[in-house]
């Protein structure tokens, strides 16, 4: 499967434009409706997992958090420009990362791909399911190489005194899915001896020991990555993935969400007859009007107390509603007969998706017969595979203004007050301590 490949097509430009264009939109309504969101909710893709508690008690985490808050404000107030993070990223051997791709360096010494001539694959299928530490050390790679900021959350800084964090570029998530088990000859697997390797390289850096590693950046984003050296790496900052969706089958109490423009070219008709079919259903929700204001933040919740989310035909391009409904769990149910689907070749859309006709949709009761009758075991298995599946739509190289990249970074950013403060109270007293000494 060539990754490139996927972008030549053409259907899958106009839907990058597209999500790109709704994602920017989304965006600037999420926050302009929140007056100031310090939260990713809308997109839970991840969680930063930051480990305050670990020689801190619970009333001096608070504390550091509020204050973290305030400094955040403040600094927004004064410097109104938006804020690029600067990010400093070790050259790690590339055994750390390209070459668990299969990448083959290019001759002594060289670390990183040049990327403006080849970009390696990341394998396809479910390992793109945490792929993040791949698309984020390409995006700090093609930094360098771009001269537009514009759209821009993060560049890479050489000099790790003017940077915010340090990024750790280990390929954790690939490396425990293809090098943890053991082959004949071998005591040990890679990914247990990369661990090792990594925890020796960090805490000898000087830029671990000047901040203690509080400023850095690990990536264990599937839940078995970096198992042995989470605990010894603890002060960092950990990329993980968000799995906890709460919103199972019983807790989505709608079983049926349709939020949409009223008339659109030829999908205007059907969606009018589904209107009077569905309008007193008690628990299907079907709405027009399109979204404003509190409206994307109202539709994702919308989306994610809903058991099926309706994609209607003519709702061009329905990739938009097929991303919401994929980021919100919410299993889509697709009324078209002719629909082109991005990564067809490679996902089994019926895996995770309910295809109904036009004519069927259309006659009494038919869709709800069909949506009643499928099973909590079934849907669950759905439910399961969309979060699966979801990564595929949120990546992308190069990245672009506040796609899933650009929000990680943003992410990050609004960590770093908190992470400057504590590394400066840890400081107080002697210049520059390692936590692990502070801890008794
Ligand atoms: C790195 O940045 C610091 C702070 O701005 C500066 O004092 C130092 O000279 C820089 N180092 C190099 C090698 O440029
Ligand atoms: C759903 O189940 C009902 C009752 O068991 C049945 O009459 C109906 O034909 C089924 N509908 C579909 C679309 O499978």
């Amino acid at each position: 499967m060539s990754k490139m490949g996927f972008f030549t097509h053409r259907y899958l430009f106009h839907f990058f434009l597209l999500t790109s264009a709704v994602f920017i939109l989304s965006w600037l309504l999420v926050l302009r409706s929140a007056g100031r969101t310090y939260s990713i909710d809308y997109y839970k893709l991840l969680s930063i997992a930051k480990n305050n508690n670990l020689y801190a008690n619970l009333q001096a985490r608070a504390s550091i958090n509020e204050e973290a808050v305030i400094l955040s404000r403040n600094s927004r107030k004064c410097d109104s420009s938006e804020h690029i993070l600067k990010v400093f990223m070790y050259d790690l051997p590339s055994e750390f990362h390209f070459n668990l791709l299969g990448w083959k360096g290019r001759g002594r010494g060289v670390v990183w791909p040049d990327i403006r001539s080849e970009v390696p694959d990341y394998p396809g299928g479910l390992n793109l399911q945490h792929s993040i530490e791949y698309w984020l050390t390409l995006d700090l790679l093609n930094s360098e190489f771009t001269k537009n900021l514009g759209g821009r959350s993060a560049i890479r800084v050489h000099n790790s005194s003017e940077a915010d964090v340090v990024f750790v570029p280990f390929f954790s998530s690939i490396c425990y899915n293809r090098y943890s088990k053991l082959k004949p000859n071998q005591k040990r697997s890679i990914n247990s001896l990369l661990q090792e390797k990594l925890v020796t390289f960090l805490t000898a850096q000087d830029e671990w020991k000047r901040s203690g590693g509080n400023d850095h950046i690990v990536m264990a984003h599937h839940p078995n990555s970096l198992l042995d050296a989470r605990t010894k790496l603890w002060p960092a900052m950990f990329i993980l993935s968000d799995f906890d969706d709460a919103s199972d089958f019983d807790s989505r109490k709608t079983l049926l969400y349709f939020q949409g423009a009223i008339y659109r070219k030829d999908g205007g008709i059907i969606r009018q007859e589904l209107y009077y079919m569905l309008k007193n259903e008690k628990d299907v929700h079907f709405a027009f009007g399109s979204v404003q204001k509190d409206g994307v933040k109202q539709a994702s919740t919308g989306m994610r107390s809903s058991k099926f989310c309706l994609n209607i035909a003519g709702d061009t391009p329905s990739s938009n509603r097929l991303f919401d409904a994929i980021a919100s769990h919410c299993v889509p149910v697709i009324i078209s007969d002719e629909i082109e689907l991005p990564y067809e070749d490679a996902l089994d859309y019926s895996e995770f998706c309910v295809f109904v006709r036009t004519s069927d949709a259309l006659k009494e009761k038919f869709l709800l017969n069909l949506v009643r009758n499928i099973t909590k075991a079934d849907w669950t298995r759905m439910w399961g595979r969309l979060k699966e599946v979801e990564n595929f739509y949120k990546f992308q190289y190069p990245s672009q203004a506040n796609d899933a990249v650009q929000m990680i970074w943003q992410a990050v950013s609004r960590k770093v007050p908190a992470v400057k403060l504590k590394i400066h109270r840890t400081g107080r007293f002697s210049g520059s301590i390692t936590p692990i000494e502070r801890r008794d």
